[in-house]
Protein backbone atom coordinates (compact mmCIF):
# COMPACT_ATOMS: atom_id res chain seq x y z
CA UNK A 1 0.00 0.00 0.00
CA UNK A 2 1.19 3.45 -1.01
CA UNK A 3 1.65 5.53 1.95
CA UNK A 4 0.36 8.89 1.59
CA UNK A 5 2.81 12.03 2.99
CA UNK A 6 0.74 14.18 5.16
CA UNK A 7 1.20 16.71 3.10
CA UNK A 8 -0.80 14.55 0.56
CA UNK A 9 -3.65 14.14 2.68
CA UNK A 10 -4.26 17.61 2.67
CA UNK A 11 -4.61 17.24 -1.32
CA UNK A 12 -7.39 14.91 -0.03
CA UNK A 13 -9.37 17.05 1.84
CA UNK A 14 -9.68 19.71 -0.48
CA UNK A 15 -10.81 16.91 -3.18
CA UNK A 16 -13.41 15.21 -1.34
CA UNK A 17 -14.25 18.66 -0.16
CA UNK A 18 -15.08 19.97 -3.55
CA UNK A 19 -16.44 16.74 -4.86
CA UNK A 20 -18.99 17.09 -1.81
CA UNK A 21 -19.59 20.23 -2.85
CA UNK A 22 -21.17 19.25 -6.35
CA UNK A 23 -23.49 16.21 -4.51
CA UNK A 24 -26.91 17.84 -4.92
CA UNK A 25 -28.88 14.73 -4.48
CA UNK A 26 -29.33 11.70 -2.55
CA UNK A 27 -27.82 8.86 -4.86
CA UNK A 28 -24.79 11.48 -5.75
CA UNK A 29 -24.13 11.49 -2.09
CA UNK A 30 -24.62 7.77 -1.57
CA UNK A 31 -21.65 7.70 -4.69
CA UNK A 32 -19.67 10.31 -2.85
CA UNK A 33 -19.90 8.01 0.12
CA UNK A 34 -18.67 4.89 -1.45
CA UNK A 35 -16.22 6.95 -3.11
CA UNK A 36 -14.07 8.29 0.49
CA UNK A 37 -15.36 6.26 3.02
CA UNK A 38 -16.62 3.21 2.40
CA UNK A 39 -14.74 0.40 3.73
CA UNK A 40 -13.46 -1.38 0.89
CA UNK A 41 -12.74 1.08 -1.35
CA UNK A 42 -12.86 4.58 0.14
CA UNK A 43 -9.97 6.86 -0.37
CA UNK A 44 -9.70 8.06 3.44
CA UNK A 45 -10.59 4.84 4.84
CA UNK A 46 -7.52 3.81 2.84
CA UNK A 47 -5.60 6.76 4.20
CA UNK A 48 -6.38 5.44 7.91
CA UNK A 49 -5.15 2.07 7.02
CA UNK A 50 -2.05 3.53 5.60
CA UNK A 51 -1.03 4.34 9.69
CA UNK A 52 -0.27 0.49 9.64
CA UNK A 53 2.82 0.84 6.93
CA UNK A 54 3.70 3.94 8.15
CA UNK A 55 7.87 4.57 10.27
CA UNK A 56 7.39 4.37 13.68
CA UNK A 57 9.16 8.37 14.04
CA UNK A 58 6.36 9.57 11.35
CA UNK A 59 3.04 7.31 13.04
CA UNK A 60 2.30 10.54 15.51
CA UNK A 61 2.31 12.81 13.55
CA UNK A 62 0.42 10.85 10.51
CA UNK A 63 -2.06 9.77 12.69
CA UNK A 64 -3.29 12.91 14.25
CA UNK A 65 -3.35 14.68 10.64
CA UNK A 66 -5.26 11.08 8.97
CA UNK A 67 -7.52 11.41 11.91
CA UNK A 68 -8.44 15.03 12.22
CA UNK A 69 -8.95 14.73 8.12
CA UNK A 70 -11.69 11.82 8.53
CA UNK A 71 -13.57 13.58 11.75
CA UNK A 72 -13.97 17.11 9.37
CA UNK A 73 -15.26 14.80 6.19
CA UNK A 74 -17.09 12.80 8.35
CA UNK A 75 -18.64 16.14 9.78
CA UNK A 76 -19.16 17.69 6.31
CA UNK A 77 -20.93 14.54 5.22
CA UNK A 78 -23.71 14.56 8.06
CA UNK A 79 -24.42 18.18 7.44
CA UNK A 80 -24.93 17.59 3.63
CA UNK A 81 -27.08 14.89 4.20
CA UNK A 82 -29.19 16.99 6.66
CA UNK A 83 -29.09 19.51 4.22
CA UNK A 84 -30.74 17.27 1.51
CA UNK A 85 -32.91 15.94 3.90
CA UNK A 86 -34.51 19.47 5.03
CA UNK A 87 -34.39 20.58 1.53
CA UNK A 88 -36.61 17.41 0.49
CA UNK A 89 -39.23 18.35 3.03
CA UNK A 90 -38.90 22.36 2.32
CA UNK A 91 -39.85 21.11 -1.30
CA UNK A 92 -42.56 18.97 -0.36
CA UNK A 93 -43.97 21.09 1.74
CA UNK A 94 -43.98 24.57 -1.14
CA UNK A 95 -45.26 21.91 -3.44
CA UNK A 96 -48.39 21.43 -1.30
CA UNK A 97 -48.58 24.79 -0.28
CA UNK A 98 -51.94 26.29 0.81
CA UNK A 99 -52.47 30.51 0.97
CA UNK A 100 -53.83 30.43 4.48
CA UNK A 101 -54.55 33.72 4.17
CA UNK A 102 -57.48 33.21 1.65
CA UNK A 103 -60.97 34.30 2.54
CA UNK A 104 -62.87 30.74 3.09
CA UNK A 105 -66.14 29.88 1.07
CA UNK A 106 -68.73 30.03 4.56
CA UNK A 107 -71.12 27.41 4.11
CA UNK A 108 -74.89 28.93 4.27
CA UNK A 109 -75.72 28.63 7.49
CA UNK A 110 -79.88 27.39 8.19
CA UNK A 111 -82.91 29.07 9.77
CA UNK A 112 -85.98 27.98 11.28
CA UNK A 113 -88.72 28.90 8.81
CA UNK A 114 -90.91 31.58 9.07
CA UNK A 115 -93.92 29.26 10.24
CA UNK A 116 -91.91 28.14 12.57
CA UNK A 117 -90.57 31.29 14.03
CA UNK A 118 -93.75 32.88 14.55
CA UNK A 119 -95.34 29.39 15.82
CA UNK A 120 -92.81 29.05 18.60
CA UNK A 121 -93.78 32.67 19.64
CA UNK A 122 -97.08 32.34 19.68
CA UNK A 123 -96.78 29.06 22.08
CA UNK A 124 -94.44 30.83 23.83
CA UNK A 125 -97.32 34.03 24.36
CA UNK A 126 -99.70 31.01 25.57
CA UNK A 127 -97.49 29.45 27.71
CA UNK A 128 -97.06 32.82 29.75
CA UNK A 129 -100.89 32.44 30.36
CA UNK A 130 -100.12 28.35 32.07
CA UNK A 131 -101.06 26.63 28.38
CA UNK A 132 -99.20 23.51 27.89
CA UNK A 133 -98.28 22.09 24.67
CA UNK A 134 -100.15 19.16 22.83
CA UNK A 135 -100.08 16.85 19.63
CA UNK A 136 -102.33 14.78 17.89
CA UNK A 137 -102.53 12.98 14.68
CA UNK A 138 -102.71 14.75 11.35
CA UNK A 139 -104.66 11.72 9.81
CA UNK A 140 -107.78 11.66 11.78
CA UNK A 141 -111.09 9.93 12.12
CA UNK A 142 -114.23 12.14 10.75
CA UNK A 143 -115.56 11.23 13.88
CA UNK A 144 -112.90 14.09 15.90
CA UNK A 145 -112.67 16.20 12.99
CA UNK A 146 -116.27 16.40 12.49
CA UNK A 147 -119.11 14.38 14.23
CA UNK A 148 -117.96 14.89 17.88
CA UNK A 149 -117.63 18.63 17.03
CA UNK A 150 -121.19 18.60 16.31
CA UNK A 151 -121.12 18.26 12.59
CA UNK A 152 -122.69 14.96 11.96
CA UNK A 153 -122.31 13.48 8.13
CA UNK A 154 -124.81 15.18 5.89
CA UNK A 155 -124.40 18.21 7.80
CA UNK A 156 -124.35 21.51 5.76
CA UNK A 157 -121.60 22.83 8.22
CA UNK A 158 -119.00 20.35 6.34
CA UNK A 159 -119.20 22.39 3.83
CA UNK A 160 -117.17 24.74 5.50
CA UNK A 161 -114.01 22.69 5.07
CA UNK A 162 -113.58 20.90 2.06
CA UNK A 163 -112.19 17.75 2.90
CA UNK A 164 -109.55 15.15 1.55
CA UNK A 165 -110.62 11.80 2.49
CA UNK A 166 -108.59 8.77 3.31
CA UNK A 167 -109.43 5.92 1.84
CA UNK A 168 -109.32 2.96 4.18
CA UNK A 169 -109.38 -0.70 3.15
CA UNK A 170 -111.30 -2.38 5.56
CA UNK A 171 -115.35 -3.01 5.71
CA UNK A 172 -117.08 -1.24 7.79
CA UNK A 173 -114.33 0.92 8.92
CA UNK A 174 -114.86 4.37 10.37
CA UNK A 175 -113.95 7.15 7.53
CA UNK A 176 -110.63 8.84 7.58
CA UNK A 177 -108.99 12.27 6.62
CA UNK A 178 -106.24 14.71 6.60
CA UNK A 179 -107.63 16.57 9.83
CA UNK A 180 -109.17 20.42 8.25
CA UNK A 181 -108.73 21.95 11.24
CA UNK A 182 -106.59 21.51 14.78
CA UNK A 183 -109.98 21.20 16.46
CA UNK A 184 -110.35 17.60 17.37
CA UNK A 185 -107.56 17.74 19.57
CA UNK A 186 -110.31 19.72 21.55
CA UNK A 187 -112.29 16.40 22.08
CA UNK A 188 -109.12 13.93 22.13
CA UNK A 189 -107.90 16.43 25.25
CA UNK A 190 -110.58 16.06 26.77
CA UNK A 191 -111.36 12.53 26.90
CA UNK A 192 -108.06 11.82 28.66
CA UNK A 193 -108.18 14.22 30.82
CA UNK A 194 -110.37 15.76 33.66
CA UNK A 195 -110.69 19.33 34.00
CA UNK A 196 -109.04 22.05 34.38
CA UNK A 197 -107.53 22.37 31.52
CA UNK A 198 -105.31 24.68 29.50
CA UNK A 199 -104.10 23.38 26.76
CA UNK A 200 -102.66 24.30 23.23
CA UNK A 201 -102.22 21.79 20.33
CA UNK A 202 -100.62 23.20 17.30
CA UNK A 203 -99.73 21.07 13.94
CA UNK A 204 -100.57 20.81 9.99
CA UNK A 205 -104.04 20.76 8.60
CA UNK A 206 -105.07 20.67 5.29
CA UNK A 207 -107.93 21.25 3.31
CA UNK A 208 -109.13 20.13 -0.15
CA UNK A 209 -109.31 23.64 -1.99
CA UNK A 210 -107.61 25.67 -4.88
CA UNK A 211 -104.82 27.54 -4.22
CA UNK A 212 -104.81 31.60 -4.20
CA UNK A 213 -102.69 34.23 -2.09
CA UNK A 214 -104.74 33.74 1.02
CA UNK A 215 -105.06 30.14 0.33
CA UNK A 216 -102.96 27.11 0.46
CA UNK A 217 -103.97 23.23 1.12
CA UNK A 218 -101.88 22.70 3.57
CA UNK A 219 -101.48 25.33 6.56
CA UNK A 220 -100.60 25.55 10.24
CA UNK A 221 -103.07 26.09 13.63
CA UNK A 222 -102.77 26.27 16.72
CA UNK A 223 -105.86 24.79 18.69
CA UNK A 224 -106.63 26.71 22.19
CA UNK A 225 -108.48 24.96 24.78
CA UNK A 226 -109.52 26.21 28.43
CA UNK A 227 -112.20 24.28 30.36
CA UNK A 228 -112.52 25.20 34.12
CA UNK A 229 -114.99 25.84 36.56
CA UNK A 230 -116.43 29.71 36.18
CA UNK A 231 -114.46 30.03 32.56
CA UNK A 232 -116.42 32.50 30.59
CA UNK A 233 -115.90 34.48 27.20
CA UNK A 234 -114.41 37.33 29.19
CA UNK A 235 -111.54 34.82 29.91
CA UNK A 236 -111.14 34.17 26.21
CA UNK A 237 -110.77 38.24 24.94
CA UNK A 238 -108.17 38.23 28.21
CA UNK A 239 -106.23 35.45 26.85
CA UNK A 240 -106.42 36.87 23.35
CA UNK A 241 -106.38 40.51 23.74
CA UNK A 242 -102.64 38.91 25.53
CA UNK A 243 -101.56 37.33 22.43
CA UNK A 244 -102.42 40.10 20.45
CA UNK A 245 -100.41 42.62 21.95
CA UNK A 246 -97.47 40.08 22.14
CA UNK A 247 -97.70 39.10 18.64
CA UNK A 248 -98.58 42.81 17.46
CA UNK A 249 -97.44 45.30 19.70
CA UNK A 250 -98.23 46.46 23.21
CA UNK A 251 -101.12 48.86 21.89
CA UNK A 252 -103.86 46.45 20.04
CA UNK A 253 -106.60 45.72 20.66
CA UNK A 254 -108.84 42.88 20.01
CA UNK A 255 -112.53 42.91 18.95
CA UNK A 256 -115.05 39.55 19.10
CA UNK A 257 -118.11 39.91 16.63
CA UNK A 258 -120.61 36.82 16.30
CA UNK A 259 -119.79 34.02 14.19
CA UNK A 260 -120.55 30.27 13.68
CA UNK A 261 -119.07 27.36 14.15
CA UNK A 262 -120.79 24.22 15.16
CA UNK A 263 -118.62 22.97 18.64
CA UNK A 264 -119.22 26.42 19.97
CA UNK A 265 -121.74 28.81 21.48
CA UNK A 266 -121.39 31.78 21.38
CA UNK A 267 -119.15 31.83 18.13
CA UNK A 268 -116.59 34.32 17.38
CA UNK A 269 -114.61 36.00 14.60
CA UNK A 270 -111.64 37.80 16.15
CA UNK A 271 -110.09 40.72 14.67
CA UNK A 272 -107.01 42.65 15.85
CA UNK A 273 -107.22 46.67 15.05
CA UNK A 274 -104.92 47.04 11.92
CA UNK A 275 -101.40 48.19 12.91
CA UNK A 276 -100.26 49.46 9.63
CA UNK A 277 -102.74 52.45 9.76
CA UNK A 278 -103.79 52.24 13.03
CA UNK A 279 -107.44 51.87 12.49
CA UNK A 280 -107.53 54.65 9.63
CA UNK A 281 -108.14 52.18 6.96
CA UNK A 282 -104.91 50.79 4.15
CA UNK A 283 -104.84 47.54 2.04
CA UNK A 284 -103.98 45.13 4.60
CA UNK A 285 -106.78 46.11 6.52
CA UNK A 286 -109.03 46.73 3.45
CA UNK A 287 -110.38 49.95 4.95
CA UNK A 288 -111.81 48.89 7.55
CA UNK A 289 -109.24 49.45 10.06
CA UNK A 290 -109.80 46.04 11.53
CA UNK A 291 -107.97 42.85 10.24
CA UNK A 292 -109.19 39.58 10.96
CA UNK A 293 -106.99 36.94 13.01
CA UNK A 294 -108.52 33.54 14.09
CA UNK A 295 -111.97 31.97 15.05
CA UNK A 296 -113.20 31.47 18.69
CA UNK A 297 -115.67 30.89 20.87
CA UNK A 298 -117.08 28.97 24.23
CA UNK A 299 -117.15 25.01 24.04
CA UNK A 300 -120.40 23.68 23.17
CA UNK A 301 -122.07 22.03 26.71
CA UNK A 302 -122.68 19.03 23.83
CA UNK A 303 -119.58 18.77 23.03
CA UNK A 304 -118.12 19.19 26.64
CA UNK A 305 -121.18 16.34 27.38
CA UNK A 306 -120.17 14.26 25.03
CA UNK A 307 -116.63 13.59 26.65
CA UNK A 308 -118.38 12.75 29.90
CA UNK A 309 -117.65 16.27 31.55
CA UNK A 310 -120.63 17.80 33.54
CA UNK A 311 -121.51 21.03 31.35
CA UNK A 312 -123.51 22.55 34.32
CA UNK A 313 -120.23 23.03 36.23
CA UNK A 314 -117.76 23.48 33.60
CA UNK A 315 -117.37 26.44 30.85
CA UNK A 316 -114.61 26.88 28.46
CA UNK A 317 -113.24 28.29 25.44
CA UNK A 318 -111.73 27.42 22.34
CA UNK A 319 -110.26 29.08 19.68
CA UNK A 320 -108.08 28.75 16.20
CA UNK A 321 -105.42 30.92 14.85
CA UNK A 322 -103.80 30.35 11.52
CA UNK A 323 -99.77 30.36 12.12
CA UNK A 324 -98.96 31.52 8.44
CA UNK A 325 -101.68 34.25 8.52
CA UNK A 326 -100.14 35.61 11.76
CA UNK A 327 -96.56 35.50 9.91
CA UNK A 328 -97.92 37.08 7.27
CA UNK A 329 -99.49 40.31 8.90
CA UNK A 330 -96.12 40.07 11.50
CA UNK A 331 -93.72 40.16 8.27
CA UNK A 332 -95.72 41.77 5.40
CA UNK A 333 -95.93 38.68 3.52
CA UNK A 334 -98.84 39.12 0.65
CA UNK A 335 -98.92 35.57 -0.85
CA UNK A 336 -99.44 32.24 1.97
CA UNK A 337 -98.21 29.82 -1.16
CA UNK A 338 -94.67 31.58 -0.80
CA UNK A 339 -94.28 29.74 2.77
CA UNK A 340 -93.76 26.27 1.25
CA UNK A 341 -92.56 27.22 -2.46
CA UNK A 342 -89.45 26.51 -0.97
CA UNK A 343 -87.72 29.81 -2.63
CA UNK A 344 -84.84 30.04 -0.71
CA UNK A 345 -84.46 34.03 -1.33
CA UNK A 346 -87.90 33.98 0.22
CA UNK A 347 -86.92 31.99 2.91
CA UNK A 348 -83.44 33.80 4.00
CA UNK A 349 -85.53 37.08 4.75
CA UNK A 350 -86.65 35.76 8.05
N1 LIG B 1 -111.52 25.14 13.80
C1 LIG B 1 -112.00 26.38 13.27
C2 LIG B 1 -111.45 26.57 11.85
O1 LIG B 1 -110.49 26.01 11.52
C3 LIG B 1 -111.60 27.54 14.14
C4 LIG B 1 -112.17 27.49 15.51
C5 LIG B 1 -111.51 26.84 16.52
C6 LIG B 1 -113.36 28.11 15.81
C7 LIG B 1 -112.01 26.81 17.79
C8 LIG B 1 -113.89 28.10 17.06
C9 LIG B 1 -113.22 27.42 18.06
O2 LIG B 1 -112.03 27.31 11.06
Amino acid sequence: MTVLPVAELENLRVQAEQDLAQVTDDAALEAWRIRYLSRGQGRITAAVEALRSIAADQRREYGQAVNALKRAVEEQFTARREALARRRIEDTVQRGRIDVTLPGRPKPLGRLHPTTQTLRDMIAAFQELGFNVAEGPEVEWDWYNFSKLRIPPDHPARDMWDTFWVDVEHEGERPMLLRTHTSPNQIRVMERQEPPVRVLVPGRCYRFEATDATHEWMLTQVELLAVDEGISLADLKGTLDHFAKRMFGPDRQVMLHHSYFPFVEPGVEVAVDCFLCRGDGCRTCKGSGWIEILGAGMVHPEALEGVGYDSRRYTGFAAGIGVERIAMLRHGIDDIREFYRNDIRFLEQF
